[in-house]
């Protein structure tokens, strides 16, 4: 716990302990340690001189902010209308067939998590998700089968589009 919070005493460093860089921090922060714990948060709290609940807020308010350990892939699906319109349904089900959880979920295995982002300003190609920090869109259910594929170093016969 040392280390983490040793981490994140350097990023809030980075940026003077600055108020204004609030989101920025919990940006920074997460992506070194996968998620925000709620020691973390405290740390921020407490150095930018903020209430925790206003860091909390914040940091819950982001889609691609965590405050809980996530898999080593996290698959983030955009929920918004105009994918859900271009066949976001079927890409849903497609994703929790593949992956075999339920969005919100980490695999007890450790190696998924599927969850909802809002629009990522990729509309024009939806529907659209990210895998980890990767943006997949026009995707339909095969399409989803065979990137989840890749990500899991399967080969499957027909390749990889
Ligand atoms: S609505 Fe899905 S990327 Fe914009």
């Amino acid at each position: 716990m040392e280390d983490v919070l040793a981490t994140t005493d350097g990023i809030i460093d980075v940026h003077g302990a600055d108020q204004e860089a609030l989101v920025e921090i919990l940006r920074e922060v997460n992506e070194v340690s996968g998620h925000l714990s709620r020691e973390q948060m405290q740390r921020i709290a407490s150095r930018l001189s903020l209430p925790l609940s206003k860091v909390y807020s914040v940091a819950s308010f982001y889609s691609l902010i965590s405050l809980e350990p996530l898999g080593k892939h996290v698959v983030r699906f955009c929920q918004d209308a105009p994918c859900h319109v271009v066949g976001g349904q079927q890409v849903w089900e497609a994703l929790e067939h593949e992956l075999g959880i339920p969005f919100g979920a980490t695999s007890l295995d450790g190696e998924w998590s599927l969850l909802t982002t809002s629009c990522i300003g990729a509309c024009a190609v939806g529907p659209v998700m990210m895998v980890d920090s990767d943006i997949h869109g026009n995707l339909d259910p095969q399409k989803v089968r065979e990137i989840i594929a890749r990500y899991r170093g399967e080969e499957r016969s027909g390749g990889i589009v």
